[in-house]
């Protein structure tokens, strides 16, 4: 008997305007099943519900998100994972039909996997040749394995308000070249390229109190109204209670609802807050997203053992497209990296990028400085000299100067081991696990991780079209 054979489908009418209030518990002890993310429910179209029992939850285990899922198709869309029922899932990066940017949100509680959606995102950004400029306000930490994978990587909150200003002129100076040009609308790479600003953990920059909460809001709103008209598109993914909280009431209210609209495992208050923002019509109903899936009810009898269920799993990526096709029926995300924590950055991320340099300039971020600001110390003014000595990037540990008696860390070997007219990566990671210097091997991923750090560090020249890893004279250092 297959899997498809015990599949029990139940066709409900509903009343017009579809199901107001839905009870998941309810509805699973009237079918007597006690696995809860065994019943999938799916508002359908007019005044019809579906009810499907599987044999266990269809979203259980999802296959690795592959490069070609990522390349984006003739509507502008990425598949980023899958329905209950298998269809593909889209993402919209670009719109051809009116040539806009798209703007995007991510919503979730802490843990149901917004980060690695974001680098399926980025990981897609790069592959199509998308410019990004990345702000991860959790110190880096949330998308570790993005830095050195966008144009711009930021951690701090100013650096974000300044990179944010830097891509509101960016959208300025593409209105009035498109205008001078008798431009109406914007086609890729004709003559700009599709760019994104990306904003994960971006509930710190926009909750209350935060130090620059109004310009950030006021920032998004911006991008989010004019720079999509001329390639310039937001995402923000974030952890928030209700969109009130972000920046204020309207802030992303208008910005989304014509965005894509992503929402994970939530809190039912967040839940709520988006009906009654309008992100949900008011005739649907979710079913809610357990924090695992595939558990019985454990509490039979108060005085009873509880029972353990077997197999239990994580719904880590299940979510509901809000703005896509099917706003109400379950989905997940493929699966983006390893499941086990990996010691340093997951190599099946790093993969997922490829080897090349990203797309585009970083932004610079001093020429967004005002004079107040740089009165005040908080950073140097393009073109102002600095009042100090220029400060050298931050000595990273594995880097640290080291120790004659201490081994040479994977950069020292590398540079010691490039010839000048470079070396191909696996030519290099041959080479490095044949210098005899190291205490272990060196893996692909970590080699990976070493040359865009030392790119960003100048030690390195950014790939060319002939791949080669080379190594940067120590006077051409920037
Ligand atoms: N798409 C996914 N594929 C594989 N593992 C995932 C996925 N989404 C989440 N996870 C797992 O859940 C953990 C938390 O996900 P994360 O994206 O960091 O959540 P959030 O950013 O919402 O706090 C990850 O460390 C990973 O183990
Ligand atoms: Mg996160």
């Amino acid at each position: 008997m297959s899997a498809r054979e015990e599949i029990r489908e139940y066709v409900l009418k509903t009343p017009p305007g579809g199901i107001r209030r839905y009870d998941h518990d309810a509805l699973c002890d009237l079918l007597g099943v006690e696995d809860r993310s065994r019943v999938i429910f799916e508002q359908g179209v007019g005044r019809e519900a579906i009810v499907r029992v599987y044999p266990s939850n269809p979203l259980t285990d999802m296959r690795p998100v592959r490069p070609d899922d990522l390349r984006m198709d003739a509507d502008g869309c990425v598949r980023i994972g899958a329905y209950f029922d298998d269809e593909p899932l889209p993402f919209r990066l670009f719109d051809p039909d009116t040539g806009n940017a798209q703007r995007g949100a991510v919503f979730g509680t802490t843990g149901a996997g917004k980060s690695r959606l974001v680098q399926a995102i980025l990981a897609a950004c790069k592959q199509n040749n998308i410019i990004v400029h990345l702000a991860d306000l959790k110190h880096g930490q949330s998308v570790p394995e993005a830095k050195g994978q966008t144009a711009t990587h930021v951690t701090a909150q100013y650096d974000t308000i300044l990179m944010l200003r830097g891509l509101v002129a960016e959208a300025e100076r593409r209105m009035t070249a498109y205008g001078a040009l008798g431009r109406s609308g914007f086609v890729i790479g004709d003559p700009d390229p599709l760019m994104y600003g990306i904003i994960d953990e971006a509930n710190r920059l926009l909750e209350k109190g935060a130090p620059f909460r109004a310009e950030a809001a006021t920032l998004i709103k911006e991008l989010g109204r004019t720079g999509r008209s001329v390639g310039v598109g937001i995402i923000i993914a974030a952890q928030a209670g209700d969109l009130a909280e972000l920046g204020g009431s309207d802030t992303l209210r208008a910005m989304l609802k014509e965005g894509e609209v992503i929402l994970l495992r939530w809190s039912s208050s967040m839940m709520r807050q988006l009906v009654q923002d309008g992100l949900l019509a008011k005739g649907e109903a979710l079913q809610p997203i357990p924090k695992t899936i595939g558990r019985v009810r454990r509490v039979r009898r108060y005085d009873a053992p509880a029972a353990q269920s077997a197999n239990k799993a994580n719904s880590q990526g299940m979510l509901y497209h809000l703005t896509g096709g099917r706003p109400a029926s379950m989905a997940r995300t493929y699966m983006v990296g390893s499941t086990a924590p990996t010691p340093g950055f997951d190599p099946v991320i790093l993969d997922l990028y490829g080897p090349t340099a990203p797309p585009g300039e970083p932004i610079d971020l001093a020429r967004y400085v005002t004079v107040k600001e740089a009165e005040k110390g908080m950073r140097p003014r393009a073109g102002a000299l600095p009042t100090t000595a220029p400060t050298l990037p931050d000595p990273d540990p594995a880097e640290a100067p080291q120790t004659p008696q201490g081994p040479p860390t994977i950069a020292r070997r590398i540079l010691a081991l490039l010839p000048p007219d470079g070396m191909s990566v696996p030519d290099l990671l041959e080479a490095l696990n044949a210098d005899g210097r190291g205490t272990r091997p060196v893996r692909r991923g970590t080699l990976l991780t070493t040359l865009s750090t030392m790119r960003d560090r100048g030690q390195v020249a950014r790939p060319d079209e002939t791949g080669l890893v080379r190594p940067l004279p120590a006077d051409q250092l920037v």
